[in-house]
C-alpha cells in the first residue's frame, strides 16, 4: 500500500506544478472514487483509490528517470512532424510517460534527463531553483580573461535582466578555444548569446552535466541508460 496526498499525486504525474494542481482542485476537476475532491491533503491510496483528471484515471508509479547522451540532430520534444526527436532513441516500458527536463538545441549534444515526474522537473526547471548546468563548448576566437570576468559579471543578452553570473573555465585559447561554461539559469540559446555577446560564435555545444548528475561518459550519443537509485536519490533531494 502506498498513501500519499492527492496535490503530490496530481504534480508526481504530471498535471502541473503544486500551485497549478492546487487551482485544478479547486475548480473542482478532480474526482476520487467517483465523488469530486477539492481538498489538495486528501490522502489517496494509490493501490485501492481511483483518481480521475481530465476523464483519464490518474495512475500513481515510481519514479523513473533516464539520461540520454543526445545527439545533434534531434530535437528536445516528445513529437515533431519533420525532426526526429530525443524520443526516438528510447526505448523503456514507460517510454509514454516520460519527458525531457528542459531543452537542448537541435545541434547541441548531451546531457538530457527525462523524468516521470512532473513536479521534478518543474523544480529543476524553476528559475527560483538555479539548478547549475555545465556545458563543453568549442568556439571560433579566444577566449581571455576578459571573457571570464564578462560571464561571471553577467551581461546583456536582449533580455530584460543582465544574465545571472556564470562561471567559464578556460581549457584552451587559440583561434578554436574550449573552455566549459556553468550556467544557472536557462534562457532560450543562452550559451549561444553569451558567447555572442562577447564575439565569439560557438562551434560545438555539449551538456556535461545538470543537477548533480554528470553524463555517463560510456554512452555514445543515442545511447542512454536508468538513473542509478543514487543518482535519482541525488535529484529528488534537490
Ligand atoms: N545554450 C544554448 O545556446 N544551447 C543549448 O542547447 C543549451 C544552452
Amino acid at each position: 500500500m502506498s498513501v500519499m496526498r492527492l496535490d503530490k499525486l496530481l504534480a508526481e504525474t504530471g498535471a502541473g506544478s503544486r500551485s497549478e494542481v492546487k487551482k485544478i482542485l479547486k475548480n473542482g476537476a478532480v474526482t476520487v472514487n467517483g465523488a469530486m475532491e477539492k481538498r489538495p491533503d486528501r490522502k489517496i491510496d494509490t493501490d485501492c483509490d481511483t483518481v480521475m483528471y481530465q476523464n483519464r484515471e490518474v495512475k500513481y508509479e515510481p519514479f523513473i528517470a533516464l539520461m540520454l547522451n543526445k545527439p545533434a540532430g534531434c530535437v528536445t520534444a516528445t513529437e515533431d512532424r519533420s525532426h526526429k526527436t530525443v524520443m526516438d532513441d528510447i526505448c523503456h516500458p514507460a517510454k509514454d510517460r516520460l519527458f525531457p527536463v528542459g531543452r537542448l538545441d537541435i545541434d547541441t549534444e548531451g546531457l538530457l534527463l527525462l523524468v516521470n515526474d512532473g513536479e521534478l522537473a518543474h523544480r529543476l526547471l524553476s528559475p527560483k531553483h538555479h539548478a547549475e548546468k555545465t556545458y563543453y563548448v568549442r568556439v571560433e576566437g579566444r577566449l581571455t580573461e576578459e571573457t571570464v570576468r564578462a560571464f561571471e559579471e553577467g551581461m546583456d543578452i536582449g533580455e530584460k535582466k543582465k544574465t545571472l553570473p556564470a562561471k567559464l573555465s578556460i581549457l584552451d585559447s587559440g583561434e578554436i578555444s574550449e573552455a566549459e561554461v556553468t550556467l544557472y539559469e536557462g534562457k532560450f540559446h543562452q550559451v549561444k548569446r553569451m558567447f555572442a555577446a562577447c564575439g565569439l560564435k560557438v562551434l560545438y555545444l555539449k551538456r556535461i552535466s545538470m543537477a548533480g548528475i554528470l553524463l555517463d561518459p560510456s554512452l555514445e550519443p543515442g545511447q542512454w541508460r536508468a538513473l542509478t537509485p543514487e543518482e535519482c536519490l541525488r535529484l529528488k533531494e534537490r
